[in-house]
């Protein structure tokens, strides 16, 4: 599959062949680490991170170290002239010509799209505002089909917040591609999905979708449960934050009736939507998800460089 010279911003910019080919290079690197430590010498990552991030920029940075490869960026954007009022499209015009790819995340919505219109070398949303995250989908689909062996026949669960979570956007979005997936939209009314992605959604009329607020009336039926934190960084005010933040908070007992081979997932960071009981409970698989991002990372960007062992 060549995709060299691609930018990442949006999951539909992949059709489901592309992210499969993505997802299994990710596998076939994950089980043969040594056979792709250095097909990436001599090229450079930068990390463009305007938002704090601990698992992205740095699984980023891991998989292009575990290439050979070298890095550069920064995690503060107070540090670098953006203080001073640097735009982005001037920023990417610099940094395009100290780097062979570009990793940003940005608190605004389409930052990386405008970054990815400057840019010469290959542009990965690494986040965006409450938009999307591509890359934590990616991550989030190679655990289920490492776990699952195939992503398709799957009732996936998503629970939290809906609405301003962009690993939920990301992955409910890429998901549409795959067959016989049903999902569980489980959220108060207030952090239900966006209106965009509820419109996405009615493109594909035979996809099954559950609305409900009750993960207990459901947790028999779900094969992937997609547990979310409450964005606090994109409420509007503390007080419908405070109230809404404990909302679900899943522990052993919420298990009861579930499936034996049920997979509890999350994006992380969690606050306190799964209790710490959980885990040490074989099903919750949110820190194997976090590992296997890297893999998913390294051969994303080996195949946007276009390397190959
Ligand atoms: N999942 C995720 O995006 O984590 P970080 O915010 O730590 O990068």
């Amino acid at each position: 599959m060549n995709l060299q010279g691609r930018h990442f911003i949006d999951p539909n910019d992949f059709t489901l062949e592309e992210i499969q080919s993505i997802l299994d290079l990710g596998l076939e690197i994950y089980k043969n680490p040594l056979e792709y430590d250095d097909i990436c010498k001599g090229k450079i990552m930068g990390t463009l991170f305007y938002e704090p991030s601990t698992r992205t920029r740095l699984s980023f940075e891991s998989a292009m170290l575990r290439m050979g490869g070298k890095v550069l960026g920064f995690s503060d954007a107070n540090t670098t002239s953006v203080a001073k009022g640097e735009s982005i499209a001037d920023t990417i015009r610099v940094l395009d010509s100290y780097a062979d790819i570009l990793i940003m995340r940005h608190p605004r919505e389409g930052a990386p799209k405008l970054a990815s219109q400057y840019s010469s070398v290959p542009v990965i949303n690494a986040g965006d505002g409450g938009h999307q995250h591509p890359s934590q989908t990616l991550t989030d689909l190679i655990t289920i089909q490492y776990y699952k062996g195939a992503i398709s026949n799957l009732n996936v669960a998503f629970c939290g917040d809906l609405l301003f979570g962009r690993t939920v956007h990301s992955l409910i979005r890429t998901l549409t591609k795959y067959p016989k997936i049903t999902f569980t939209l489980i959220s108060p009314k207030e952090l239900k999905i966006p209106h965009h992605l509820r419109l996405d959604l009615m493109q594909f009329p035979d996809i099954k979708i559950i609305e409900t607020d009750s993960l207990e009336e459901h947790i028999s039926e779900i094969d992937i449960l997609y547990m979310t934190r409450i964005q606090k960084e994109r409420f509007f005010n503390e007080e419908e934050y405070v109230k809404l933040k404990d909302s679900y908070i899943l522990n052993r007992d919420k298990l009861v009736g579930a499936k034996e081979d049920l997979l509890v997932l999350h994006p992380l960071p969690r606050v306190n939507e799964i209790s710490y009981d959980m885990d040490d409970e074989p099903r919750s698989k949110y820190f194997q998800q976090a590992k296997l991002g890297v893999y998913a990372r390294m051969a994303l960007m080996a195949l946007l460089l276009g390397v190959t062992k």
